[in-house]
């Protein structure tokens, strides 16, 4: 994919972390149909891109994403056919929910500033997020007259404590990322001179573990929400045996006899020494 053709996306790599950035600072990010189809893309080529072990989301400029685009998408698809709303949902869905919650790789969303409605389906898609304490985040949609919809309701109502789901819906009121931090939306709230160092400081440890047992672990804590114990035990079981099957560096016997064999290190404090990392 040739991402210098991308007019509402911009894709930076560095040392395996690839930072992916909604890019129209000036609507502060808002999520258009062309930035959903740029993304929808471009998640599907670094899934399967060597050079990306850790997909960082992120935003240029003053804001992380200020939400769906009201007037490109509220506005301008209020009259349109049906099957133009249906093929625009697939896009903004499909990169956001059903590609990024399951992604392949880890992914962390980098919060730098307005983080607004239809973003928090991307910042509860993403594995991890860290904030810069002056992070605004609003769910904004009460004060415009609409639910919070697509699947944010959704998404939050699983994601925060259920007194706090229904009064942010409900008020709207804006907080930032110290709250969001207590709050469990966000892993961890830092000063914005710090943002991005405590994001790659979380990257390179994603980046010690091996990659197919990450990507079935953090499969798993998503999948098993929505199960009872008996299909979460066949579930987890079943998972297991694909860790076995796709992992060419035999972690778990590594592992083993890293620890009981050579006493090489504690699997409470560390991964064990990869092949790969040697
Ligand atoms: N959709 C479309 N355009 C948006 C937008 C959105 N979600 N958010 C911001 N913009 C546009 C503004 O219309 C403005 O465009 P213009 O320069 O052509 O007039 C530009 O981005 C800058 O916005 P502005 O309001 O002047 O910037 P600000 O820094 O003072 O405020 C926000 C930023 C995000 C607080 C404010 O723009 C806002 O409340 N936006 C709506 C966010 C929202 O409710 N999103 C929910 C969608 S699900």
């Amino acid at each position: 994919m040739d991402f210098d053709k991308c007019e509402n996306i911009k894709v930076e790599k560095e040392d395996g972390i690839t930072f992916l950035s909604i890019n129209r600072p000036e609507k502060r990010n808002a999520m258009s149909p062309a930035v959903h189809q740029e993304m929808f893309d471009a998640l599907a080529y670094l899934e399967a891109d060597d050079e990306t072990e850790v997909l960082v989301i992120a935003g240029v400029g003053e804001s992380w994403s200020a939400g769906q685009d009201l007037r490109e998408f509220f506005r301008e698809y209020e009259n349109r056919p049906p099957v133009d709303t249906k093929r625009y949902m697939e896009t903004n869905e499909g990169w956001r929910q059903h590609r990024l919650s399951m992604y392949d790789k880890p992914t962390i969303a980098m919060v730098n500033g307005y983080c607004i409605g239809g973003a928090f389906t991307q910042l509860c898609s993403c594995d991890f997020a860290i904030a810069s304490d002056d992070a605004t985040f609003s769910l904004s949609e009460i004060n415009w007259g609409i639910l919070p919809g697509g699947v944010v309701t959704w998404t939050i109502a699983n994601t925060l404590n259920p007194r706090d789901a229904m009064y942010y819906c409900c008020t709207g009121e804006a907080f930032d990322g110290k709250k969001a931090e207590a709050m469990g939306l966000i892993n961890k709230s830092v000063p914005a001179d710090q943002l991005k160092a405590e994001v790659v400081k979380l990257a390179n440890e994603m980046r010690k573990k091996n990659p197919e047992v990450l990507r079935a672990t953090k499969q798993a804590v998503r999948r098993v929400r929505g199960m009872d114990y008996f299909q979460a035990l066949d579930y987890l079981a079943a998972k297991m045996s694909e860790i076995r099957m796709r992992d060419k560096e035999d972690s778990f016997h590594q592992g083993l006899t890293q620890f009981l064999d050579e006493k090489s290190y504690r699997p409470s404090f560390e991964p064990f020494k990869r092949p790969a990392a040697e």
